[in-house]
């Protein structure tokens, strides 16, 4: 039998995109509509504004953030071999939104999934697509975070309604022999015993969509945010600090921590453990909420659109979510 021909291969970021729709709700927005208030959403979690995108699923997200991506890199939609998108909430359970978005653009040679990680789901799709394109069958990966949380927050529950947002961001993968560069090393995780504190109940094959569920708002989030917040300071402080001590990275090797934006306390924290100061982290909670599997990418978007991200800077992105889901990814940036 002849041996496959493989090449050892990193994968880097080559091109970034996103999309935020142009809605917003500040946070004066919800202190018509719940009992809360701007001090109390600032200073609890760091939001001072979140979007909404008013027509369309998540699938209109991911689109533009896809479209977005090619007008950056110059990316012909049928060069991309897989699209990945991470969410929560697709347009239906399906077809996968990555198929619609693959139709959108009209990315005739790629095929595509959809992946469920709640707020590590950019992680978890960005491992997936790296080993894609590490085994050397694939050149040119997309993978999408992207969630319209607005779809399935209860806007009568100030605990949830004020915290999430919507958007959309995508990166495009392709191999590097240069292994200085691209993904470096990852630990992921996932526990369901963590389903209890924060879920989605309804509309599943457990609790098929009917009157009950809605009367019950089981297609809301639920989150118990004391617990979840608990948890998600220690797993997110944890992993980043451990992937740093098995990397042998100090602190003033990171360029950025790129942290999901639940909240801010819990990114200052994770910071705090990591020893690195606030110039190192990537914050822009203040402007989006948190969108979710959106978060991170979003992240590198700004940051590289502000031209604050360099290449060969080392990048630490980090991540705790529903499931519970957590872990962080250590990389090094390759576009100029
Ligand atoms: N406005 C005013 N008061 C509020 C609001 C609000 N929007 N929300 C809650 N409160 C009240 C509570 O009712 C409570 O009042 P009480 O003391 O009279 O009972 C008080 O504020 C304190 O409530 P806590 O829940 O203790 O508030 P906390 O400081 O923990 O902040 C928050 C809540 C922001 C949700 C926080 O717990 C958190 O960020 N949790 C983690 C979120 C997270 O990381 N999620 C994972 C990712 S999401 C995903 O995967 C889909």
């Amino acid at each position: 039998m002849r041996k496959r021909e493989r090449k050892i291969v990193n994968a880097q970021i080559t091109g970034v995109g996103k999309y935020i729709p142009e809605k917003i709700l500040d946070n004066k927005y919800f202190e018509k509509i719940v009992d809360t208030s701007d001090e109390w959403i600032r200073t609890r979690t760091g939001i001072r504004e979140r979007h909404v995108l008013e027509e369309g699923g998540t699938s209109t997200l991911a689109t533009r953030a896809v479209e977005n991506l090619m007008e950056q890199t110059g990316l012909k939609p049928e060069e991309i071999e897989v699209i990945i998108v991470a969410t929560v909430s697709p347009d239906m359970f399906f077809p996968a939104t990555a198929c619609l978005v693959q139709d959108n653009i009209g990315a005739k040679n790629a095929w595509g999934f959809d992946l469920s990680g709640a707020c590590s789901g950019f992680l978890f799709a960005l491992q997936t697509g790296a080993n894609l394109i590490e085994s050397g069958q694939y050149k040119k990966v997309v993978v999408v975070g992207a969630d319209k949380m607005s779809s399935i927050v209860d806007y009568t529950d100030r605990t949830t309604c004020v915290i999430f947002g919507d958007g959309g961001a995508a990166v495009l993968l392709e191999p590097t022999e240069d292994l200085e560069y691209g993904v470096q090393d990852s630990i992921l995780h996932c526990d369901g015993s963590g389903k209890e504190a924060l879920h989605m109940l309804g509309g599943g094959s457990l609790n098929p969509a009917s009157h009950e569920t809605v009367d019950k708002k089981m297609h809301y989030i639920y989150q118990d945010g004391q617990k979840v917040f608990k948890v998600a300071v220690k797993g997110m402080a944890d992993v980043s600090v451990e992937i740093m001590k098995r990397n042998n990275l100090k602190s003033e090797d990171i360029a950025y921590l790129v942290p999901h934006q639940a909240n801010l306390r819990i990114i200052d924290a994770t910071a705090r453990r990591m020893g690195i100061s606030k110039d190192q982290v990537i914050i822009n909670i203040d402007k989006y909420g948190n969108t979710t599997a959106a978060t991170i990418p979003l992240c590198l978007a700004d940051y590289y659109e502000e031209k604050k991200i360099q290449r060969g800077d080392k990048l630490v992105l980090s991540a705790f979510g529903a499931g519970f889901t957590w872990g962080a990814i250590y990389l090094t940036w390759s576009i100029d």
